[in-house]
């Protein structure tokens, strides 16, 4: 099996867990108030996630610059799209909470950081459903311009090809297999706990 087919496999409960936290069977009746608890928890989660993957990139060496080249990290932010909705959704001291929150993110190898970085651009994905449905809601397109999902949708279906081939390319002994689904875990892991943060600040 590749090591994309088995992260699949192994993660597919956790996505379950994912979509029923978010509640994937109500997204057409979803409230305003739905939509900013959804786009706080990526929020946490994203911006954490490209922080600590910048400064992480920064310190690679010239051996892997083809590598970190190929991730063309830059093209994969998506946390100003999403500032730019919840600025203007969020009272300001509850997006000031929400900016406070401590970023426990970390990676023992650059294998890691791609398994943290397969949930995250694995998330878009279903972000392109998400938007479908959340388009035909009769009080969300009201409120916003769906800045982080519109922000990602046309380039989606080529970033997640070239991300695949990278992980192929790069996860190819058992070691690095095992350091690259570790890190899918945590990432999982990580925005379960981001939801319920998100929820506590919000209410
Ligand atoms: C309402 C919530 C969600 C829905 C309806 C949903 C739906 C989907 C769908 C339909 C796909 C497959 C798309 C395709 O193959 O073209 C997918 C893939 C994926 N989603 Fe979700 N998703 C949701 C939430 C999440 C969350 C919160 C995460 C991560 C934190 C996530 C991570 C992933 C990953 C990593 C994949 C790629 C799986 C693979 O092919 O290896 N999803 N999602």
């Amino acid at each position: 099996m590749s090591i994309l087919q088995t992260v699949r496999t192994v993660t597919r409960p956790r996505h379950d867990l994912m979509e029923s936290l978010i509640g994937s069977d109500r997204l057409s009746n979803f409230s305003v108030e739905d939509y900013k608890l959804l786009l706080s928890t990526n929020y946490l989660f994203h911006s954490h996630l490209e922080h600590q993957s910048h400064f992480f990139l920064s310190l690679k060496d010239e051996n892997q610059e083809e590598q970190v080249k190929k991730l063309d990290f830059l093209n994969r932010i998506k946390k100003d799209s999403l500032e730019i909705e919840l600025r203007a959704m969020l009272p300001v001291a509850i997006f000031q909470e929400l900016k406070q929150q401590e970023n426990t993110i970390h990676f023992s190898s650059f294998e890691n950081l791609l398994g943290w970085l397969y949930v995250a651009e694995g998330s878009m994905l279903g972000g392109k459903m998400i938007h479908r449905i959340l388009a035909q809601n009769k009080e969300i397109p009201l409120v916003t311009n769906f800045d982080f999902f519109k922000n990602y949708e046309e380039k989606t279906s080529y970033l997640w090809k070239s991300f695949k081939e990278l992980v192929e390319q790069t996860c190819n002994t058992e070691q690095k297999k095992e350091m690259f689904l570790e890190g899918a875990e945590k990432a999982y892991l990580y925005f379960e706990a981001a939801f319920y943060k998100a929820k506590n600040i919000l209410q």
